[in-house]
Formats: structure tokens, sequence, C-alpha cells
């Protein structure tokens, strides 16, 4: 059954897989036999992630432009498609969040999440539709968020964003299945990245929220993105389609408990 999972002869491209998720994402599907292109938006940052990458095996291929310039993603992924071919299996992974109460937020901020978290996943994954659709077939993996089905202080533009997301999902699902295109997501839960280390200690607030209202009782290791991710890239997920798969520890198919409960 290992063949359903293998990736060898596909070509992924991960957005913003310099770090954090997106480089845990793109090292499965390279370890997996993709040919792995990574995007990133600051030279120094994929420099060490091309290193990164390699110390694990992984021979990645960086390009560095902004998701949300429509000339760059087409010219960067007509380079892409010149140099190894169409692109198999995208995951729009770059994303954004600010963190503002609603009624102080500017509008221009709000519409810059939106521009990021929704508009831009869009335009890459119309982008890579053409290629897939001439060559018979295609995965594409939006990165949502918990923020897709609930609320919570400060982040009004990051949970219209992710909500949106999901039903573009599932709008590009329903328009490309016909093409032999997949278009699923996977909504994290909390993820111990480099930007949550200083909370992640036990005693502060956030941290023990966080352990209390996940059942898994723990915080997630962006490791654990990865199966999720190689099936919904490879031929296990063909008939999988239009759904959003939360890696959150469980968290949103529970109320939670009171402070102190076991
Ligand atoms: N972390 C979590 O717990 C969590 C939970 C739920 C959902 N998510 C979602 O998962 C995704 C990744 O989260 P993360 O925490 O790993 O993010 P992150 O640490 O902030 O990394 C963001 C990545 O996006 C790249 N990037 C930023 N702006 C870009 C642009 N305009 N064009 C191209 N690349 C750009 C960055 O590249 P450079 O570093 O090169 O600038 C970096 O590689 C996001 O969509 C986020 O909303 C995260």
């Amino acid at each position: 059954m290992k063949e359903l999972f293998d990736l060898t002869g596909k070509v992924a491209l991960v957005t913003g897989a310099t770090h954090g998720l997106g480089m845990a994402m793109a090292k499965a599907l390279g370890k997996s036999g993709a040919t792995l292109i990574v995007n990133g938006h600051t030279p120094a940052k994929m420099e060490s992630a091309i290193k990164a990458y390699k110390e694990d095996g992984i021979e990645a291929h960086g390009y560095l432009f902004d998701v949300t310039d429509e000339a760059a993603v087409d010219k960067n992924i007509s380079e892409m498609e010149a140099k190894f071919g169409t692109i198999d299996i995208l995951v729009n992974n770059a994303g954004m969040i600010q963190r503002t109460p609603a009624m102080e937020m500017e509008v221009a901020d709000f519409a810059k999440v939106v521009n990021m978290d929704l508009v831009s996943p869009f335009l890459m994954a119309k982008r890579v539709s053409k290629g897939m659709k001439e060559k018979g077939g295609g995965k594409i993996i939006n990165i949502c968020s918990m923020m897709s089905e609930l609320g919570r202080n400060t982040v009004s533009a990051y949970a219209a964003a992710k909500g949106g997301l999901k039903m573009l999902t599932r709008n590009l699902a329903t328009e490309w299945a016909k093409y032999n295109i997949q278009v699923n997501g996977i909504g994290p839960g909390y993820f111990a990245t480099e930007q949550t280390a200083p909370i992640r200690v036990d005693g502060h607030p956030f941290n023990d929220f966080i352990v209390n209202r996940t059942p898994a009782g723990r915080w997630g290791d962006p490791e654990d993105l990865q199966g999720t991710t190689i099936f919904l890239a490879s031929k296990a997920s063909d008939f999988v389609n239009g759904q959003i798969v939360y890696v959150d520890g469980g968290i949103l198919a529970t109320i939670g408990k009171p402070y102190g409960e076991e």
C-alpha cells in the first residue's frame, strides 16, 4: 500500500516554506519523493532554509517572490514549469496574522490580511490550475486554521480570511473536480513554532489555556502535520475533495472543560 503515498515523479510547491509549519510540510513532501520547490520572501531566511533541507537529505529549490504579487507569481511559476515541469502539488501555506481589536483596526490593515491569507491562495491556485488541467490532474492544499471555524478576540481579519479560505477550498473543489484536481485544506491547531516559544512555558496563562483546552493536552509539533500533508498530496486522497482536515489535537471536537477538571 505504500505506493498510494509515494510522490516520486511529482513536482510540489510549498509557499512560505523557509521555516515553521511550511518547512515541516515541505520536508514531508520531499521525503515522500517529490521534487520540492519552496517559496519564501526573505533572502537570508531562504539561504538558511535550503541548508536545513539539505541537512535533512532533501534537495529543495528556492524561489523568492511575494505571493500577493500576481505578476511575480506568474513569472516565477512560469520559470518553475520551464525547469521542472507542471506543478502537481501546491501547498498554499504562506500567511499572516494581525492581532488588533476590530474597533481599532484600520480598514487597510484588514484588507492586507485578507489579501495575504485569502486572495493570494486564490491567485496561486488559479495560476497552477492551468498546468494541472492540461496534465490531467493535481492537488491543492490550502492551509486554513481553527479560525476558519471559530472566532477569537482581536483576529477578525484573520478569521474572515481563513473562513473564506475554507469556502474557497470547497468552491475550487467543486469547479475543478472534473479536471481531476483535488482541492482540500488543513486546519492546524496551536503549534509549537519559534513564534510561540516565549508563551509555551508552564504557568503562562496562554500556555495553560491551550493545554487545558486541547483534549490531547499538548501543543502540536509541526511534524504532526506531515501525515495529513502526504495523504492530501498523494493518490491516497484521489476521491477526497473540498474537505478541511483539522489537525488540532481535538480542540474543535469539544466545548472544553472547567479549569482544574481532569
Ligand atoms: N503557527 C500556528 O500555530 C498556526 C496555526 C494555524 C494556522 N497557521 C497557518 O499556517 C501557515 C504557516 O504558519 P507559520 O506560523 O509557520 O507562519 P510563519 O512562521 O509566520 O511563516 C510564514 C512564512 O510565509 C512566508 N511569507 C510571508 N509573507 C510572504 C509573502 N508575501 N510572500 C511569500 N512568502 C511570504 C515567510 O517567508 P520569509 O520568512 O522568507 O519572510 C514564511 O516562510 C499560515 O498560513 C498560518 O496562518 C499557523
